[in-house]
């Protein structure tokens, strides 16, 4: 889209943009002001269209992973417009419609010097140039902070989109879509004809039912302890529905897969309970994916003997172990097809000032996601 584009448009100062900033956890955001310097080498100055609410975004403001880095620019699902770009960017140029990647490797860490960019542990980001009216340096979440009007990311984040296409349903590939549809093709490796359980289905968990589904799984079993979710993980693709309130569902998967339990095992949540449930409903040899971000305080007991026995495989899945640059424009093709059901991901679309009443809604287990339209 902008090959031929060499780094320019670096003459605008200072700007002051309008976000939500998390400032003491679990007190409710507050929309304000902030200031964005021009971007840097390197850097894209980006005007956010759409911005899905991940749960990660509510884990964060309630202070799951700590205060430390606080305050904080949430949001971190989001697509956007790129207004400026730093000296030496040439994958994207002003005017281009971006979706914004929390993971854009580095080329030089020794993951990615071991051809395993999807695991960099040096993701680039822009440097922390967004700063409160009072002063403070604002933390990005994930390296972006997309509920806002304008972000500044490092450019190799911005993966460019049809413009034809809606930012809404585009901005949840940047974190939720992906990371599910990549969690079943990419961490477990779902096989076709396989038989899958998924723990939890908010926007991720629904995600990983239509990953599988696209993998070819025919069984495709959704637990969750709402009925509205059930209901909604039926038309992504879930072959047969648990309800966990009403009974364990480890021996209602196990009943519905001839004793045996499934092939591959997702926990879509981030709690003890489900990830030990995740594990023990597998099959002989399964493998279990968690992508539920417990925290750091979390921990649970588990019976190794039990464990041991079962075999497979245990794994955690960062991002679905994609690589935005190969991966976003996939599911992009894959929506514009209709294989991949974004349209239906989008609950609620919302103003920026309605952020908070979109978490009360997610916790009510009211949406997927509300996705907040600038
Ligand atoms: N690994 C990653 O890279 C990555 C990326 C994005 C999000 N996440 C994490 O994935 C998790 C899900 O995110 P989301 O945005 O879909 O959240 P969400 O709040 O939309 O969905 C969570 C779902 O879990 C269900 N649930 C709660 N308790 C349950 C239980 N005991 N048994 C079964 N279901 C239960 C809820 O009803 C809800 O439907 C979060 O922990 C989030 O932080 C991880
Ligand atoms: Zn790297
Ligand atoms: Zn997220």
């Amino acid at each position: 889209m902008a090959e031929a584009a060499t780094g320019s448009g670096t003459a605008g100062g200072t700007i002051t943009a309008r976000g939500a900033i998390a400032r003491e956890v679990g007190q409710p955001a507050s929309i304000e002001e902030f200031t964005i310097d021009p971007p840097g080498p390197g850097e894209a100055l980006v005007r956010i269209l759409a911005s899905g609410v991940c749960h990660t975004d509510l884990s964060v403001k309630n202070g799951v992973f700590g205060s430390d880095f606080f305050p904080v620019l949430l949001g971190h699902e989001g697509a956007g417009v790129v207004e400026q770009v730093g000296e030496g960017v040439a994958n994207v140029a002003p005017g281009d419609h971006v979706m914004l990647a929390w993971r854009a490797p580095c080329g030089a860490c020794r993951f990615c010097l071991d051809g395993r960019p999807h695991l960099c542990a040096a993701s680039l980001n822009a440097e922390k140039r967004m700063r409160s009216m009072d002063g403070q340096t604002l933390t990005p979440v994930l390296g972006i902070g997309t509920f806002c009007t304008h972000t500044l990311v490092h450019a190799k984040q911005c993966v460019p989109f049809d413009p034809a296409l809606p930012p809404e349903q585009l901005s949840l590939i940047g974190c939720g879509v992906m990371t599910g549809v990549g969690a079943a093709l990419y961490s477990a490796g779902v096989k076709p004809g396989g038989s899958v359980a998924v723990f939890g289905c908010g926007g991720v968990g629904d995600s990983v039912i239509m990953g599988a589904k696209l993998a070819g799984a025919t069984k495709i079993i959704a637990v969750d302890i709402d009925p509205r979710k059930l209901e909604w993980a039926k038309g992504f693709g879930a072959t047969h529905t648990v309800n966990a309130r009403e009974g364990d569902p480890v021996a209602r998967i196990k009943e519905l897969t001839g004793g045996f339990g499934v092939q591959y095992a997702f926990e879509a949540v981030g709690r003890p309970e489900t990830t030990e449930q995740a594990i023990f409903c597998r099959d002989l040899a399964g493998t279990c994916v968690i992508i539920g971000v417990a925290g750091p305080k979390s921990t649970m007991e588990l019976a190794l003997g039990r464990f041991f026995d079962l075999g497979g495989i245990l794994r955690v899945s960062w991002y679905g172990d994609c690589l935005p640059t190969r991966d976003f424009p996939m599911l992009t093709e894959w929506y514009r097809q209709g294989r991949l059901d974004l349209d239906g991901m989008v609950t609620r679309v919302i103003p920026l000032e309605e952020t908070e009443e979109a978490f009360h809604a997610m916790e009510r287990g009211e949406t997927l996601r509300s996705v907040i339209r600038f």
